[in-house]
């Protein structure tokens, strides 16, 4: 049955569906290289981008009227389709068929899947490009490989702006779809140096996976920026515009980054009704969209010590706790930095800071890839390290100078243990080091909370400590738990027996209760 077209603008609607319907749907001889659904300004964004490099995209989106706005407006004149439903885009495709989804997370991704199955044959390839958490692109990896459709999840970074100029994408999933969507993915994003930012990550959700460590790893960076900011204000008494220059001057060196570009221009944003910088009018909570707590929760479950993305999202935690905080001002003791800046030689706080944010980001990317090195471990992916490196390069917010250090670091050896391991990091980490351990001293010292860089200096002061006071943890656990220990290698005898796990009779005179064989 035919609803009964009520209003206006309902009839308007239906007409301009025929006529979008009649002009531009060909089923028998389709145009379309590529399909997208979800016009956000970051699907229309990247439709345009794909139809300036040639491409004839196809365009859906569930409100149907954003299709035609869109037609009307910013796609006139280019080589952009129009269509009001999913069997309708199916059918302007080329085979197989590449179909994009940049819709929100979650069961819309799901129910778009559902639509598009019906008409779609073996070998066509659905993309998830929005922002779903991996182990849902783990299954729809699965299910889609059952029915014989190649599903790519792949993380896009960029934002609106990097949507249209070219975005970092990180595409992960059904391998067999990476030579069938390679010219279109690496021709839309971003340049580095002459070089795509983007190349094929890894398996099922992994895609999404090196998407949610980006966005971990920005937390951290921001974090870290937000720490050098706070010291130079609440210790150095610098200005906003002070800030704003040693900023500036930064992004000539090492830290060269969009993070550090932006965090410039905010501090020498003002308010124009009163001239005062806008920034120090912004309430100080953190929000949070929750792909730096999952990586935290990943890192947690994988037992890798990402210690600096978790404490960026705990320190976003404490911020949220504005009144308790305004609360515990009053009551709580500790250093206090009077009107004038304890520092006396200026030039080197702000040297001692760049070499803790410089030193601090190195731990947080290595740790990064540590996490990374084991999830493909764990979920059985083959991950590429240098590649992932080169799509963090351009286009993402991460974008950095330094990125172009770690991409040649797995260029030169893609089985790199530890990116401290290699020598332009070990040596980077050893001359900032000194510096590093005197900003933290300074902070430390005046009562200002560098939680960012002080748990990566504590990260590093770990791993290069051979012997950690864990006997004594196990000990612990042994006396009060009877969880057992294994004896330090050497170190054995009668009562400490090689080679098992031993349990003590800590209360009692001497005498192990119990040794058991390792593989007992
Ligand atoms: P809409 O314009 O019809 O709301 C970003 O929100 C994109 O995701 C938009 O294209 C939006 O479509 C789409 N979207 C959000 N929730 C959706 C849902 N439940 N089903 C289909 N599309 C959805």
């Amino acid at each position: 049955m035919t609803p009964s077209l009520s209003t206006a603008a309902q009839r308007l609607s239906a007409i301009s569906n025929h006529v979008i319907a009649k002009n531009l749907t060909n089923s028998t001889n389709p145009r379309g290289d590529f399909g997208l659904i979800g016009l956000a300004v970051m699907g229309q964004n990247l439709i345009l981008n794909a139809a300036d490099h040639g491409y004839t995209v196809v365009a859906y989106n569930r409100t149907t009227s954003k299709v035609d706005h869109f037609i009307a407006n910013e796609a006139k004149g280019k080589s952009i389709i129009g269509v009001h439903s999913v069997k309708s885009l199916v059918a302007n495709l080329k085979r197989p068929r590449k179909i994009m989804l940049l819709v929100k997370a979650g069961d819309a991704v799901d129910n778009f899947i559902g639509q598009l199955l019906p008409f779609l044959d073996k070998g066509d390839i659905i993309i998830d490009g929005g922002n779903s958490h991996f182990p849902d692109s783990n299954r729809r990896f699965e299910e889609l490989k059952e029915k014989g459709i190649l599903f790519v999840g792949t993380g896009v970074s960029g934002g609106e702006e990097g949507a249209r100029t070219g975005p970092s994408l990180m595409p992960g999933g059904n391998e067999a779809a990476w030579p069938e969507i390679k010219a279109i993915f690496q021709d839309i994003a971003a340049k580095s140096d002459g070089e795509p930012c983007c190349d094929w990550v890894g398996d099922a959700g992994a895609g999404h996976y090196v998407k949610m460590v980006h966005n971990g790893i920005e937390y951290g960076d921001m974090q870290l920026i937000c720490e050098a900011y706070d010291v130079m204000k609440r210790v150095g008494k610098f200005t906003d515009k002070e800030i704003a220059d040693v900023f500036a001057k930064w992004n000539n060196g090492v830290l060269d980054s969009f993070l550090i570009e932006i965090t410039r221009d905010i501090l020498k944003f003002d308010d124009p009704t009163d001239g005062e910088p806008v920034v120090e009018k912004i309430l100080d909570t953190a929000g949070q969209k929750g792909t730096g707590k999952w990586t935290a929760i990943n890192a947690l479950d994988l037992g890798v010590p990402v210690t600096l993305i978790g404490e960026a999202v705990f320190a976003r935690c404490l911020s949220a706790l504005k009144a308790e905080r305004v609360k515990a001002s009053k009551i709580l003791e500790g250093p206090e930095v009077g009107a004038e800046s304890p520092i006396k030689d200026k030039q080197k706080f702000i040297d001692d800071l760049e070499q803790a944010l410089y030193a601090s980001k190195i731990i947080s990317y290595a740790q990064g890839f540590m996490l990374m090195n084991q999830a493909a471990k764990d979920y059985g992916w083959k991950l590429n390290n240098a590649g992932i490196a080169l799509m963090w390069r351009g286009g993402c917010i991460i974008r950095s100078v330094f990125l172009k250090e770690i991409t040649s670091a797995y260029r030169e050896n893609p089985e790199l243990d530890n990116l401290l391991f290699h020598p332009f990091f070990k040596d980077a980490i050893t001359k900032a080091q000194s510096g590093w351990r005197s900003a933290i001293g300074q902070a430390i010292a005046n009562g200002i909370p560098t939680p960012a860089f002080s748990t990566a200096l504590a990260f590093y002061d770990g791993l290069r400590s051979s012997k950690l006071p864990a006997n004594l943890l196990q000990a612990q656990r042994d006396y009060f738990g009877a969880h057992t220990f294994q004896v330090l290698p050497g170190k054995e005898n009668d009562f400490l027996p090689k080679d098992q796990w031993v349990h003590v009779n800590w209360t009692g005179r001497g005498g192990n209760v119990s040794a058991s064989n390792y593989d007992a």
